[in-house]
């Protein structure tokens, strides 16, 4: 609790620029909560976690930065959430370090998510990847966060970070707030354009299974042109048809319909035509937040300071949880 408020802690890594996955499932359901007096949020651009698949500096420097502006250009008010680096804060670090200690190998082996990652990155299979949901419940826990939003994938990693609070505090007493999912109200999950069976992901090596969010209206066109469908020829929302699926399920997400609507709407329709709707639906849903994205990633001095205040604030109720920390497993304070 801050303030008797519940706290929310959630955060996107910067790898790249976050795709319209990124922004209809996670993103803009955080923007939902802005007016939400009872909730204290925290949204980090986890560039801790970003380096435990290998990083060219300049880009990461740079899609931190993006990442930074495009939470406040997507809507998040930086006054009312605290939006911050997580290597801006020390703190997180320290943490993971800790609950390292409390964490078992035995646990970490049974994650699907580094078993996937391994696969694809087998020429860099880090301790770092290894302990990755370690350094996560270090995020979640150090707020003490009532409630996380995550999707599926994460899942696994928050019942993680769960187990390790509740191991600790059995241990040393009531240390950690045992944090629970927080399912948004209309948490799309939306699939890639090229294979409608994965999640759309900004490391997908096809560029055209993502819509990424500074893709301009053109781009944004030609990628749904090129979506894969099927050979059927008319629009209905099943899962024997994944490419319309997805498609209904973005152009519902853009617009507010529902899928009967739009199956209604685009009777009788070629996939052409759909697709071009659908592309001019997410092209007007991006514009508003491309254009407060452009003036925002211009004015380096006002984003600087939100970003030194924001760490700040984030400081001092991380710190205040990592003390208590470091006290009950047994450091000695340094004497002032
Ligand atoms: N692992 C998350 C992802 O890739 C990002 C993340 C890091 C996160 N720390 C977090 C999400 C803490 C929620 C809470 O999507």
């Amino acid at each position: 609790m801050i303030d008797g408020k519940k706290v929310l802690l959630s955060g996107m890594q910067s790898t790249g620029i976050i795709t319209l996955g990124n922004y209809l499932g996670a993103l803009k359901n955080w923007v939902d909560l802005n007016d939400d007096e009872s909730i204290q949020c925290f949204y980090a651009v986890m560039d801790l976690h970003s380096i435990t698949v290998r990083q060219e500096p300049a880009a990461l420097r740079k899609n931190g930065r993006i990442l930074y502006a495009l939470y406040i250009a997507a809507g998040l008010d930086p006054e009312k959430n605290c939006l911050f680096f997580q290597s801006h804060v020390p703190a997180h670090a320290q943490l993971a370090w800790i609950l390292n200690c409390y964490t078992y190998m035995g646990e970490m082996n049974r994650m699907t998510q580094f078993k996937d990652k391994a696969a694809k990155h087998a020429d860099n299979i880090n301790t770092g990847l290894f302990t990755y949901p370690v350094l996560m419940a270090a995020d979640i826990l150090l707020y003490q966060a009532d409630m996380v939003p995550v999707g599926k994938d994460q899942m696994q990693h928050l019942e993680i970070a769960r187990d390790i609070a509740g191991r600790f505090n059995g241990i040393y007493g009531d240390v950690f707030t045992i944090p629970e999912a927080y399912i948004g109200k209309n948490g799309a999950k939306i699939m890639s354009l090229q294979d409608p069976s994965k999640k759309m992901s900004k490391s997908d090596e096809n560029p055209n299974g993502s819509i990424l969010l500074l893709d301009d209206m053109d781009t944004i066109m030609r990628k749904f042109k090129k979506a894969v469908t099927d050979s059927d020829g008319f629009i209905a929302y099943t899962d024997d048809k994944p490419g319309i699926k997805n498609l209904i399920d973005i152009y519902c997400a853009s617009t507010g319909k529902t899928p009967d609507e739009t199956v209604k709407e685009f009777d009788g329709c070629g996939y052409g035509t759909f697709k071009e709707a659908v592309g001019e639906s997410v092209a007007a849903v991006l514009k508003p937040v491309q254009d407060k994205y452009h003036a925002l990633i211009e004015d380096k001095a006002y984003v600087d300071s939100l970003m030194k205040e924001n760490a700040e604030k984030a400081s001092y109720y991380a710190n205040k949880t990592l003390r208590k920390v470091m006290k009950k497993v047994g450091f000695i304070e340094l004497p002032r």
